[in-house]
């Protein structure tokens, strides 16, 4: 099946490169381990002390997953002991309430987010646990907040569902990847496609308000017709959000990627046309094309935060509720309160001796300066509305533009040379051919890319 990229073959030579994807600026590899606990909590106290709090966002990182999916590049540890949670569900519930301790209570959590790992390998009670420990030590917005799971289908049942929409959560994700059998096992995740579709079909009957699918382009043994197969049984499932995430492929970093043939992964330009086939069909579906790797039905909040501007990257990728503060819980969970950013240690060993202590488990992050918080500005503007308005930023930072990006101007115009922008004195657009370069326009606004060469420590951008 051909399909034609708005990108030609030069362009993909001179632009796939590696980037970060910009869920924060300044990115982790910025974070200190000068940043502490202390730090922390100063911030907190800061931010309570904010003539209007803003209200809270709360994430809970469950690491733990049944079996390994060889692409996978999430913070997991993988064990088919079921035991090993219930200590895991008790530091989790300590750090709750030494975080709860930290916040002013008429601080509502309007927003929570369960991710992993797979925080369905939990028991169901331990769920429950974690919810009522929150309640306790949190207040809970009165109206219903937005409260979402990650979830792999193979550890639910429609039964189980209904039990997790009765614990309060309205929105769910499940991963899915990709339908095919062959590529299925080449990344060792055999899931049943009509248990997915029961799965879906059932948060629908109980009532999720927003139902979302992630999908992955750039897996080995992928094909354009193997895809859009897969686009075309998703799209009859009729979920309310759709994620097509890149393959990030960096077997250095990830051990189990190495167990995926180099030969069986499609080359930048087949990627290309797997995202453009994502993004024509799913357009020609009725889904927005939100950026990057997002996708969302015209009702969803998504796509009414980015017609009205308060849409924004964070680490769950794009999301609304841009005025919360962001508590992040369990092992490598990343906090955002006010303008910094910290996260928390990364082994269980690690949690539990800090913990212990009675001590928020940080182990490093990094407090944003005036510059950082202007380029993130620009980054989050282009990231989510793919536009900038040169004179606003002007007028708020009190800047001349094109004096303070010196260095990025002439790489600008070349990139509007090729098609990727327009840019005026005022404003830059960036064209459909640009989208799907985004990341490479953003980086032109990183500091740290320009003052450093970290180049090899991140994903290519195609
Ligand atoms: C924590 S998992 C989702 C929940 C559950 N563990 C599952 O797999 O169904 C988050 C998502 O990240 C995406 N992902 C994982 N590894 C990736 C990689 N190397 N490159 C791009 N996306 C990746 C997958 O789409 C996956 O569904
Ligand atoms: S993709 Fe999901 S289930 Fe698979 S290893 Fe990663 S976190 Fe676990």
């Amino acid at each position: 099946m051909a399909v034609k990229t708005y990108l030609n073959q030069d362009l993909i030579n001179r632009y796939d490169r590696t980037g970060p994807r910009y869920t924060s600026y300044p990115t982790a590899l910025q974070f200190s381990t000068a940043i502490g606990s202390h730090d922390y909590t100063d911030w907190v106290a800061q931010s309570n002390d904010d003539p209007i709090p803003g209200s809270l966002s709360l994430y809970f990182h469950i690491p733990f997953c049944n079996t390994i999916c060889y692409y996978c590049g999430c913070s997991k540890i993988v064990t088919k002991d079921k035991s090993k949670t219930s200590s895991y569900v008790r530091l989790l519930q300590r750090e709750i309430a030494l975080q709860g301790s930290l916040f002013d209570r008429d601080r509502k959590v309007t927003q929570m987010h369960w991710g992993g790992g797979t925080p369905t390998f939990l028991q169901d009670q331990e769920i429950e646990q974690i919810l009522n420990t929150t309640a306790k030590h949190f207040t809970m917005s009165e109206s219903e907040g937005e409260y979402s799971i990650e979830v792999d289908p193979r550890t639910v049942t429609p039964a189980r569902l209904m039990l997790l929409r009765s614990f309060g959560f309205n929105r769910i994700s499940f991963g899915v990847q990709d339908f095919d059998h062959d590529v299925q096992q080449a990344v060792n995740r055999v899931q049943d496609k009509q248990l997915v579709l029961a799965n879906i079909k059932a948060a629908k009957d109980h009532d999720f308000h927003s139902i979302n699918i992630d999908l992955m382009y750039g897996l080995p043994k992928q094909t354009t017709k193997s895809f859009a197969d897969t686009l075309e049984q998703i799209i009859t499932a009729d979920p309310d959000r759709i994620a097509v995430y890149n393959y990030a492929h960096m077997p250095e970093l990830f051990k189990p990627q190495r167990r995926i043939e180099a030969d069986d992964l499609p080359d930048p330009m087949i990627k290309l046309e797997l995202l453009q086939l994502a993004i024509d069909r799913l357009q020609q579906a009725g889904y927005v094309y939100i950026g990057m790797d997002h996708f969302a039905k015209a009702s969803d909040d998504l796509v009414k935060a980015q017609n009205n501007g308060t849409l924004q990257r964070n680490f769950q990728g794009y999301s609304t509720h841009a005025d919360c503060d962001i508590v992040a819980m369990g092992i490598t969970a990343i906090s955002q309160i006010g303008d910094n950013y910290s996260q928390n240690v990364k082994s269980l060993e690690d949690y539990e001796s800090a913990l212990l202590l009675e001590q928020i488990p940080i182990y490093r992050g990094i407090e944003l300066e005036s510059d950082d918080i202007l380029r993130r500005e620009i980054i989050n503007e282009l990231m989510c509305n793919f536009r900038l308005d040169i004179k606003h930023i002007e007028e708020k930072w009190r800047i001349n533009f094109s004096r303070y990006f010196d260095a990025s101007m002439i790489h600008l115009s070349k990139m509007m040379h090729d098609g990727l922008l327009q840019m005026t004195p005022e404003l830059i657009e960036i064209t459909p051919e640009g989208r799907l370069l985004v990341r490479s326009i953003c980086m032109e606004f990183d500091r740290y890319l320009q003052e450093r060469q970290q180049e090899e420590q991140y994903s290519r951008v195609i």
